[in-house]
């Protein structure tokens, strides 16, 4: 048998407190029965003063295991613990994951109505956990309701392909720069286009920014290439922007009702405090571009809108909903306006 420790990252406390710990048992549950080996025993262990999410594997794990568990949102060092006579060891593994773009992309920026990047992380690495495309090195992330790109940066990060709608032309304009300076200035090969879109008689309109991203000029000759988008535009059009059954994955935090609210017609005009109605009207679009197997994270605020009712609004759209066990470990308080949970779903296999 064998044992590891992981070591938070100190950002992660930091933003949740003590409530990180619970997110990251959760995350690292979904992520075991993706390791080589049986494991058990998840539990959070204070050694020499410093906690650690513990776990331990019936035979040693691999490098593809603790690319796997590098790759966790929480996750800041790995050790092996080894136990001599009376001395507790902890022997580091290292980091073995090697990220496409460096985390800085998602974690530099500052705005209010950001939603933190290491949650985001943890979303994305929930869908993939659950949806039938783990271990794929191919993976097409959504965020329909993207903001200024943080899962989209964060989908770059971890070598996805990453697309994001937002209906605020300044955010997607501002992700748009932002994402071009920093490519620009990390000397990434990349190539850029911009185009309108818009549906019959201009029943809507759109603006399409595409990124094609290389590290090096070998590789974009070669077509080793990531790929992005951001829309400025209506979720709502999300089958018009992209063909169905087209992505692996979709994750989003649903505006709180607090600082942003939602439209779902360009004629509304008064915001709406309550993300019911933008479900309601977006959630069957979503699933048509979802691929069958492939699974939707969604962040929200209980406060505004009960599990019950969300989990109701999924399922009437066609969705599985993961609505028991370690899903129901996520919800955690952000501050006195906002209490966060996120819902996990999934597109039926075989189903068209
Ligand atoms: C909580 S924010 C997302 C923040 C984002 N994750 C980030 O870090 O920047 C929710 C976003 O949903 C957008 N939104 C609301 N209704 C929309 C719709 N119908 N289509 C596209 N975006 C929408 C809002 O404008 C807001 O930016």
């Amino acid at each position: 048998m064998a044992t590891y420790a992981l070591l938070g990252n100190p950002g992660h406390n930091r933003v949740y407190f003590k409530q990180s710990q619970k997110l990251s048992v959760g995350e690292l549950q979904l992520a075991l029965p993706h390791l080589s080996q049986t494991c058990r025993d998840i539990r959070v262990e204070e050694i020499g003063g410093i906690i650690y999410v513990v776990f331990s594997s019936e035979k040693p794990l691999t490098e593809k295991d603790f690319e796997i568990l590098s790759r966790l949102s929480f996750v800041y060092a790995l050790f092996e613990i080894r136990v001599i006579g009376r001395d507790i060891l902890l022997q580091p593994i290292g980091r073995w994951d090697t990220p496409f773009i460096d985390d800085s992309l998602s974690s530099i920026l500052n705005y209010t109505g950001k939603t933190n990047e290491i949650f985001t992380r943890m979303m994305i690495n929930t869908a993939v956990f659950v949806s039938d495309f783990a271990g794929s090195d191919h993976i097409r992330l959504l965020d329909p309701i993207a903001g200024k790109g943080t899962t989209v940066f964060e989908g770059l990060v971890a070598g996805y392909d990453a697309y994001g709608i937002e209906i605020g032309d300044k955010a997607v304009n501002d992700a748009y720069h932002y994402l071009k300076k920093y490519l620009e200035t990390d000397k990434y090969k990349h190539t850029t286009k911009t185009e309108r879109v818009s549906g019959p008689n201009k029943s809507f309109t759109a603006k399409r920014y595409t990124f094609d991203i290389a590290k090096s000029k070998e590789d974009m000759k070669e077509n080793r290439v990531r790929h992005a988008e951001l829309i400025a535009g209506n979720s709502v059009y999300a089958d018009r922007f992209f063909k169905k059954n087209f992505f692996h994955i979709i994750v989003g935090d649903l505006p709180y009702g607090v600082q942003h609210g939602n439209v779902t017609n360009e004629n509304q005009t008064s915001q709406t405090r309550n993300p019911k109605e933008l479900l309601k009207a977006c959630l069957p679009v979503w699933r048509r571009v979802l691929l069958p197997g492939g699974a939707i994270v969604l962040a929200w605020n209980t406060f505004v809108l009960p599990r019950d009712a969300l989990v109701k609004t999924l399922e009437t759209a066609g969705f599985d909903v993961f609505n028991d066990g370690v899903f129901l470990e996520f919800e955690h308080r952000v501050d006195q306006a906002i209490n966060r949970d996120i819902v996990v779903a999934k597109k039926g296999n075989g189903e068209k």
